[in-house]
């Protein structure tokens, strides 16, 4: 087969996210054609299922017509205005879609663009908050194997070595504590524990606990249980500091229920949503938070008001994705539909236990996962290649396998993905 010209093209300007582009020179580069519903089409018609919904964002598949339509529709209006003065029915219509879904216990949405910027935001906010009340609380508490993103503040409260190691001395005051390593109630005391004493040692210096409810999603896919995010719920009540969940890549139903935290039946005071929001269209974040936080910015000048922006904050382009977003997920009965799925998976994952290299399979919802015993130098990019040559694209986070399929995947596609994985991790 004569190399696709796109491949030296792209590679003699094209710098990628989160590759040692020097890997090119072994591994594919595919151009993708076209994708539509669970699979991506390269150049010459080889169909690839998104087993990870493309870095977690297109939760309802690729080409939903429904999401073309309300972007084409909005394209034909305007694209994008700034939303310092002016404002606009599609980000009226999102933030008023959102408060309801959150049973109007978040009740002012922030526009941001992208996970890493909802984060920076979120941080800020609640630093603001204690500053707006004469209070300078310089500190945040993030859990281990943590990630929020790879700016500056968003690296400083996550805790995967491979991304924040070679920027250490440049990154904000956190203090990391020890994360539940399962879902076990053993695992959850430890870490509530180990969080108390954090707390009551900086007591009075924490502006907020920062968590991924229930997977650390990039930290190598991680869960805990419901019971601990209660838990910690109760604790930073009891210490009068706030908790931000970020919900960028648990959100949207990818565990199961709308927003994970419904799980544990908690609120926080802040919450970080984007990918999933869009379907993967286009970027587009928000803050939300609880009102008396708005109302400790809401004065006569500037001084206390939050001065944080992004140019392209509220797109009306994103926000007429993500409104399409909302109302499919409601018309479509997304997470009513996803029980038989989530079973379905379960029951694959517990055959590929059969492979005695297969260890520590965990599942939350719509993300499943396990580690594969091997010896294999770069475990993620074999796999990634052998998942090819199987119709299914994968990206293992070193030994861990993991699927992260769009909601919207069928019964033949699941044992499809799962056959791929199979096949493929018998070749490493
Ligand atoms: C939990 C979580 N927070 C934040 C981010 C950062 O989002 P973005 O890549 O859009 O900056 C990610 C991205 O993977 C994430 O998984």
């Amino acid at each position: 087969m004569t190399p696709n010209p796109l491949v030296s093209k792209d590679l003699s300007s094209v710098w990628h996210p989160c590759m040692q582009m020097k890997d090119f020179e072994h591994t594919p580069l595919i151009p993708i054609q076209k994708a539509c519903g669970v699979r991506l089409y390269d150049f010459d018609d080889n169909a690839y299922i998104d087993g990870i919904s493309s870095w977690w964002v297109n939760n309802l598949g690729h080409s939903n017509e429904q999401i073309n339509s309300a972007v084409k529709a909005q394209l034909d209006d305007f694209a994008h205005i700034m939303t310092a003065n002016f404002t606009h029915l599609p980000m009226i219509n999102l933030a008023e879609k959102l408060v309801k879904k959150c049973n109007n216990n978040l009740t002012k949405v922030f526009f941001a663009d992208n996970g890493s910027s909802a984060i920076e935001a979120a941080l800020k906010m609640s630093f603001q908050y204690f500053k707006n009340r004469g209070e300078t609380r310089e500190l945040f508490v993030a859990f281990e194997n943590s990630y929020h993103g790879e700016t500056l503040g968003a690296l400083s409260v996550g805790d995967v070595g491979l991304y924040k190691k070679t920027f250490e001395k440049i990154l904000l005051k956190t203090v990391i504590t020890p994360s539940p390593k399962d879902k076990s109630d053993e695992e959850s005391e430890a870490a509530i524990c180990a969080l108390k004493k954090t707390l009551e040692q900086f007591d009075g210096k924490v502006s907020a606990v920062i968590i991924e409810p229930l997977v650390q999603c990039a930290g190598y896919m991680r869960m805990h249980s419901p019971l601990f995010l209660s838990r910690l719920r109760q604790a930073c009540d009891d210490y009068g500091v706030h908790l931000i969940l970020d919900e960028i890549a648990v959100g949207f139903g990818r565990t199961g229920s709308f927003f994970a935290h419904e799980q544990a039946n908690i609120t926080p005071d802040i919450m970080c949503l984007s990918k999933g929001i869009t379907g993967g269209y286009m970027p587009l974040s928000v803050v939300m938070c609880k009102e008396y936080i708005y109302e400790a910015f809401y004065t006569e000048g500037v001084e206390k008001a939050f001065l944080h922006s992004h140019s392209y904050s509220g797109n009306a382009l994103g926000c007429a994705a993500a409104n399409a977003v909302m109302d499919i997920f409601e018309s479509e009965k997304i997470i009513e539909n996803l029980t038989p799925k989530i079973q379905q998976i379960s029951r694959c994952l517990e055959e590929l236990q059969n492979d005695k290299r297969v260890k520590n399979a965990r599942q939350t919802g719509m993300i499943a996962a396990f580690e594969i015993e091997t010896q294999a130098a770069r475990p993620s990019l074999e796999i990634f290649k052998e998942g090819l040559k199987n119709g299914i694209f994968i990206r293992p986070l070193g030994n861990t396998v993991y699927i992260m399929p769009p909601l919207v995947i069928g019964e033949e596609d699941i044992k499809t993905l799962f056959g791929g994985i199979q096949k493929s991790i018998m070749k490493v």
